[in-house]
């Protein structure tokens, strides 16, 4: 009997309407397009507004029309997987108010967090339950709402990041397409040069953490950046090495969008031009969860079925991983 794979069988994203600019950036902290756009190559990022909106609310759009353009009945959904570093609340579950939201009322649902990993950890972890012929239909929602986290009057992170959310539908095949091959990593260590330093059970939120700026993203920008060219471009260059693949057998590089100079350091080492490189991180910045689901969601009439397409990421924590996708439709 052939194999079972995971195959992704739909993909749609959501954005907010609202676009900061980085002009409106430079009225608000020290800065200039000039140098955003020569350091990260983003131009503008999307911004969700308005009161009593959270991660759920994108993650539940998102999902909404994955199930309308997939022709999926919500009650036919078995598990959700929700990927962010945002969540609505410490608890419950983010998955579990986007699976009411959506109208999931059969899927068990649940959060995972690998800051800027997380996409490709919980395609992974779902495309498990469905090789296993556990789950039939199965969603995976990549949804960050990095505004409520970033500090507007901090230049070094406020003109990195967006608002986003994207949504996978993931089936079982037997035909040679889907979820190949991963390969991921973590190093607990590098902890210190990217976290939110309160809020946790460490150091639980008081008078103090916010008046000290403590519920915002902490970067240090400088060994992050290091760091994320070494272990995205090694992931990425190893998962084609141990399949044999070469340059010209991918179709398509989807990299976590955090800086256009990481994704430009990726595609040289593993020897693909940039016209196989998904990026649009001129328009929607650093998403987190929702980066490469938001590529996917752009490129998606473009692609064909049987297209080799790596899937590459890095994020806090470290965590890193990289993913071969066969393209199933
Ligand atoms: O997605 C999760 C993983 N995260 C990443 O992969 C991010 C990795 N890191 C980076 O992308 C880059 O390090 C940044 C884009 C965050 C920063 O770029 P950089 O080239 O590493 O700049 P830097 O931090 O070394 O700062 C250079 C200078 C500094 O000034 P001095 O000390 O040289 O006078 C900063 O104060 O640029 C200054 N600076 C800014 N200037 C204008 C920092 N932010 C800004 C700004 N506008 N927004």
């Amino acid at each position: 009997m052939s194999k079972l794979r995971a195959k992704i069988s739909g993909i749609h994203a959501w954005v907010p309407p609202y676009i900061l600019t980085n002009k409106e950036l430079e009225a608000m902290v020290e800065t200039t397009d000039e140098w955003i756009m020569s350091r990260t190559g983003i131009r503008e990022r999307h911004i969700l507004k308005g009161e009593g909106l959270g991660t759920s609310d994108m993650g539940a759009e998102a999902v909404r029309g994955l199930l309308e353009k997939t022709g999926t009945n919500p009650e036919d959904v078995e598990l959700l997987i929700c990927a962010t570093v945002t969540p609505d609340m410490t608890f419950p579950a983010t998955a579990n108010i986007i699976s009411h939201k959506a109208g999931l009322k059969n899927a068990f649902s649940f959060d995972l967090n690998a800051a800027c990993s997380g996409l490709l950890f919980a395609l992974i972890t779902a495309s498990k339950y469905v090789e296993t012929g556990m789950y039939k239909k199965v969603i995976v929602v990549g949804a960050d709402k990095m505004s409520s986290i970033t500090d507007y009057t901090a230049r070094e992170t406020c003109v990195l990041f967006g608002d986003a959310a994207g949504a996978l539908l993931l089936e079982p095949t037997t035909e040679n397409v889907g979820i190949m091959d991963s390969l991921t990593g973590t190093d607990g260590s590098g902890r210190v040069h990217l976290h939110m330093k309160a809020g946790g059970s460490l150091k639980p939120a008081s008078h103090e953490t916010v008046d000290a700026k403590e519920h915002f993203i902490y970067q240090e920008g400088q060994p992050v950046f290091k760091f994320a060219v070494t272990r995205m471009a090694d992931v990425s260059a190893e998962i084609m090495e141990r399949n044999h693949l070469t340059a010209d057998d991918i179709s398509y590089l989807v990299p976590h969008q955090a800086n256009l100079r990481i994704i430009d350091a990726t595609a040289r080492r593993m020897g693909i031009g940039k016209e196989k490189v998904m990026i649009n991180i001129d328009r929607y910045g650093n998403t987190t969860d929702a980066t490469i689901p938001l590529c996917l969601w752009e490129w998606e009439n473009k692609l064909k079925k049987g297209d080799n397409i790596i899937l590459a990421a890095f994020g806090g924590g470290f965590t890193w991983g990289s993913i071969w996708v066969k393209w199933a439709y």
